[in-house]
């Protein structure tokens, strides 16, 4: 009897749900933003993804002006910064990519859009006269290459007025440059061209945690 009695009560209960989409709506919603805060609001207060890792510096003032050079050139419509935990992602281009190394980049850079090879860690695997070369014209090191070449870049100087505000920016964001970098930043990147504030960009990335397995 007492068996027979539940039964009923549980068929009413589902057939209300399923009967009634509006109500079977808000119940769906309620159960997919539970888990996903589930998932999502841990790792704003974990360490390992809200700390730099050990040793790792915010970009300088001219790493910060070919960041924005990297950006403003769309190089990330065909090359990602992340290096996923599989083996021949880490064979390839070393240590898979760890949040602390994204924590001072402001919007990060991880994409999944590869033309072109992972540059997560491409600081320090060619000399700053392999980029020089590749960017004016990648074939020139790379015969088979289809990446577009950069000329300008090498002919464009950078303007030393505009870095302060934009580190005074990335300070906002929670970034921890100093008043005395941001005031140093105008004579930083005076008389530089967009293509060495792209290659000393190019050239520090992944190099925090580089080769440590
Ligand atoms: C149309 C797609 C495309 C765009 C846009 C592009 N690249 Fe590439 N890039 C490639 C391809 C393909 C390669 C591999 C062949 C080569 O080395 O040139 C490559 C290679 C590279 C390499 C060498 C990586 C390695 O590990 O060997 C660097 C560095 C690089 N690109 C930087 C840049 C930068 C900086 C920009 C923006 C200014 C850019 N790329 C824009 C397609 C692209």
């Amino acid at each position: 009897m007492s068996n027979n009695s539940t039964n009923s009560v549980s068929k009413f209960s589902h057939e209300l749900i399923e009967k009634n989409v509006g109500l079977l709506i808000l119940l769906v919603v309620i159960v997919v933003s539970f888990g996903g805060l589930v998932e999502i609001v841990p790792l704003f207060f974990q360490k390992s993804t809200t700390q730099p890792v050990a040793g790792m510096k915010p970009y300088s003032a001219l790493q910060l002006a070919g960041r924005d050079i990297y950006l403003r050139e769309g190089c990330y419509g065909c090359h990602s910064q992340m290096i996923r935990p599989f083996r021949a992602e880490t064979e390839r281009y070393g240590h898979y990519s760890v949040p602390g190394e994204s924590v001072y980049d402001h919007p990060f850079q991880w994409g999944s859009k590869r033309t072109g090879p992972d540059l997560a860690r491409v600081g320090g695997r060619y000399s700053d006269e392999w980029h020089r070369t590749h960017l004016n014209n990648p074939r020139d090191v790379v015969p088979e290459s289809n990446m577009p070449g950069y000329p300008w870049l090498a002919r464009n100087k950078l303007e030393p007025a505009d870095i302060a505000p934009k580190m005074q920016a990335m300070r906002s964001l929670g970034v921890p440059y100093t008043d005395q970098e941001i005031a140093g930043a105008a004579a930083a990147v005076k008389d530089k061209s967009e293509q060495d504030a792209l290659i000393a960009y190019l050239q520090v990335l992944g190099t925090a945690i580089k080769n440590k397995y």
